[in-house]
């Protein structure tokens, strides 16, 4: 029997697809067709594919030409599935001409004719039309967002806006494509999605304003500071119809949805300790708006949503108790540790604008443990350990450019899929982080040291 081998996405499964596949099938008596993961795409730079590896398998399946379907999960799989399955032909279209020549040493390989005219980003990109963000608050994230958000389809900036003139000028030297707004009020109602990365205490009008108007918000973190303020924020979002999502970038990040969803399938055991830090020492420059109280300044604003995203994923929103430990200088904390119990699980996070400590993620369980090194909130690489060294496992991503494309990714997703809330950070998740930054505020269970 000859067997043949090609390989896919098969995203909005189109006549191309369909012929590759015949022809494919025609060189051989038995097909077995590789469908890339959703992960594995991201990884690759796919950051748009529309169907899940679900979908996209039983639209394979539906075709009727494939005998055997497989994922496709890691670079270098060809040559194991080639070996593993006895595979005689890998056919795959010629828009890879010669970029498969290395399999010829395990089996033919074969450039079949491309469908001409058809291809899934074309199709994906008749479906929708490009959402047009406009920027407010041009600081140090938001200089980032432009070259990033060129990594995902349907996206478009439109312009930004600053209440500083001297930074809006800055931006305009930067950015001399995007039109400079005079208020933000003409921005929002230019643009069809906003993102927001203006000081802490100002999101909120802004948000309001934005929501109001029917556009859709991305927000930077913290997006709120007290647990009210962002309830209602997202009802108001879902009765006006549009997504508000908080922009964490580590949720997003492909490495760190990955390590949630082994430990969420039991790897490690029950979850009894997560312990997350993240420092960035920056006392030489009092001036700054991180130090001032007035602008809720301080490590725990600044920094304390990162920590708490591992927190609130593992152990969940129910904790029994919740204390701070703070070093405060002028008004804001330098620094600050928290601990939390649960009824079976207890976490402590620190965070630090002026002390300096080794910012590590380490989840421990009742079989093994997670370690993602520092700088875990751009997760790259993480281990799972385990008693027997020999169970040790480590896993390998990538973190591209500035690690923003992520989230807005997943924002044009929830606005084209009308999704209100996104696993990778729910609005529970983000609501109980406003309450632990209310909490702080109102400096209930904090200890000065
Ligand atoms: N293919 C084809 N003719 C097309 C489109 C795709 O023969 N018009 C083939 C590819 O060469 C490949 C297989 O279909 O062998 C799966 O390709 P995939 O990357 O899933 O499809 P594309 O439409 O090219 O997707 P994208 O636009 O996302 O790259």
């Amino acid at each position: 029997m000859k067997k043949v081998i090609t390989y896919g996405t098969y995203d909005l499964l189109h006549q191309g697809h369909i012929n590759i596949l015949r022809r494919a099938k025609e060189l051989g008596d038995y097909l077995i067709v590789g469908v890339t993961n959703d992960n594995f795409d991201r990884e690759r730079g796919k950051l748009n594919v529309r169907n899940n590896v679900l979908e996209r398998v039983e639209a394979v399946k539906a075709t009727g030409y494939a005998d055997k379907i497989i994922i496709e999960d890691y670079v270098g799989q060809k040559i194991d599935d080639i070996q593993k399955y006895g595979v005689d032909v890998f056919a795959i279209g010629s828009d890879w001409e010669g970029k498969f020549d290395y399999l010829k040493e395990y089996c033919d390989v074969v450039y079949l004719p491309r469908t001409e005219g058809i291809s899934s980003t074309m199709l994906r990109e008749e479906m929708t039309n490009d959402t047009n963000i406009g920027i407010i608050g041009c600081g140090r994230v938001a200089n980032r967002f432009p070259s990033e958000a060129s990594f995902v389809s349907s996206v478009n900036i439109l312009g930004a806006y600053d209440a500083d003139k001297d930074v809006m000028k800055a931006w305009k030297a930067k950015f001399p494509g995007h039109k400079c707004y005079d208020n933000a009020d003409e921005l929002i109602s230019e643009a069809d999605a906003v993102y927001i990365a203006t000081p802490h205490l100002s999101h909120c009008d802004y948000i309001k304003k934005a929501l109001k108007a029917k556009k859709h918000v991305l927000c930077e973190t913290p997006m709120a500071l007290n647990g009210q303020t962002a309830r209602e924020l997202y009802e108001l979002a879902e009765k006006q119809g549009v997504i508000l999502m908080e922009a964490n970038k580590t949720a997003h990040c492909p490495a760190f949805n990955h390590l949630v969803s082994l430990i969420k399938s039991g790897v490690i055991g029950e979850v009894v300790d997560v312990e997350a830090s993240l420092s960035k020492l920056w006392d030489d420059n009092m001036s700054l708006r991180e130090f001032d109280p007035l602008q809720a300044g301080g490590s725990m604003y600044e920094l304390g949503s990162y920590p708490l995203l591992p927190i609130l994923k593992f152990c969940g929103l129910n904790y029994e108790s919740l204390n701070f430990y703070s070093r405060m200088k002028d008004g804001v904390d330098m620094y600050t540790k928290g601990l939390l119990r649960y009824p079976h699980a207890t976490c402590s996070f620190k965070v630090g604008l002026g002390v300096k400590t080794e910012g590590n993620l380490v989840i421990s369980g009742t079989k093994g443990y997670a370690y993602v090194p520092a700088p875990w909130w751009k997760t790259d690489y993480f281990e799972l350990r385990y008693e027997d060294q020999n169970d040790n496992k480590k896993f390998f991503y990538k973190w591209d450019g500035t690690g923003l494309r992520y989230e807005i990714q997943e924002f044009i997703s929830c606005i084209i899929n009308n999704r209100f809330s996104s696993a990778r950070l729910r609005r529970r998740e983000s609501i109980r982080m406003a309450d632990i930054m209310q909490q702080f505020a109102e400096r209930k269970n904090m200890f000065e040291i």
